[in-house]
């Protein structure tokens, strides 16, 4: 790790959340391998304090499914927003979390929904599909002292400020800066990071309740031919109260619980 070289506002951050997480602390780095892989290795070795950690670069960016997660060129300055969230939480139930904590980034990004800001199952930020943000979720052992339910959860979230090409990738980018020039990533961090907390101490409490409505307002995929990576296709029929994609094949509803499975409107390559 080595110094940072952008003002990433770790006082003013760490002093909005700490009242809901006391002791929350924030740290920005200029490089890492992963924000996610360093937040998951110190709860493995017993450091379970909530905190945000933020890179300028990351060497070996993760992603779901196994895959890597390409940031922006280390020229290009401030083009990306990479951090991971970290804290201990206990949920009566975790179906549904990836869900909220895209309801939440989705909503911080295009509040009234006029940049058509888009959620594609289970939490991918789409708009006119291209994909502007991705969302890691992992979990580590319970943490230390705390009861048997909770788990230290990591939340990483990758998000495309400045142009990208689409060198390669599944999924053709699209960049805040395409309706919001000025974006610059520490602004963006700033704005999404008390509204995230806030969301998932929401879900501790209350589950996908409270994100079901909200979800459905933006889902990319609901009413669509879609096909999945396990060879399952139909027509999407949105979310279910549990968080699982509802699909309608020609044997029936199926409902799509795992993380490990990938979904794609009919016509784009999985
Ligand atoms: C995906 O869409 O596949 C998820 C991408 C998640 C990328 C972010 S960037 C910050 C954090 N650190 C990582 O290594 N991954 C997440």
């Amino acid at each position: 790790m080595s110094n940072t070289t952008a003002a990433w506002f770790e006082d003013r951050i760490a002093a909005a959340v700490a009242p809901l997480l006391p002791g929350f602390m924030v740290e920005a780095v200029a490089e890492i391998d992963s924000t996610n892989s360093e937040l998951m290795r110190r709860a493995r070795a017993g450091r379970v304090e909530p905190v945000l950690l933020v890179a300028e670069h990351q060497t070996a960016g993760r992603g779901r499914l196994g895959r890597p997660w390409q940031s922006a060129p280390r020229q290009e300055e401030s083009a990306s927003l990479l951090f991971s969230l970290g804290l201990p939480l206990a949920p009566a139930d975790w179906s549904g979390l990836s869900l909220a904590v895209g309801v939440s980034v989705a909503e911080s990004l295009d509040p009234s929904g006029a940049h058509k800001v888009g959620l594609k199952w289970p939490n991918d930020v789409w708009v006119n599909e291209c994909k502007l943000v991705g969302i890691l979720i992992e979990t580590a052992l319970p943490a230390n002292g705390r009861p048997d339910a909770s788990r230290y959860l990591v939340i990483g979230i990758g998000i495309n400020i400045g142009a990208r090409e689409a060198d390669g990738m599944r999924t053709p980018p699209a960049w805040l800066r395409q309706w919001h020039p000025e974006a610059s990533a520490p602004e963006v961090l700033r704005e999404l990071v008390l509204p995230l907390v806030e969301s998932v101490l929401a879900f501790e409490a209350g589950g996908l309740a409270p994100f079901a409505e909200r979800f459905a307002a933006r889902d990319v995929l609901r009413g669509r031919e879609v096909v999945l990576s396990d060879d399952t296709a139909g027509l999407c029929e949105g979310v279910a109260w549990g968080g699982e994609l509802q699909v309608r094949t020609d044997a029936g509803l199926k409902l799509i619980s795992s993380d490990e499975v990938s979904v794609r409107p009919r016509g784009m390559a999985l």
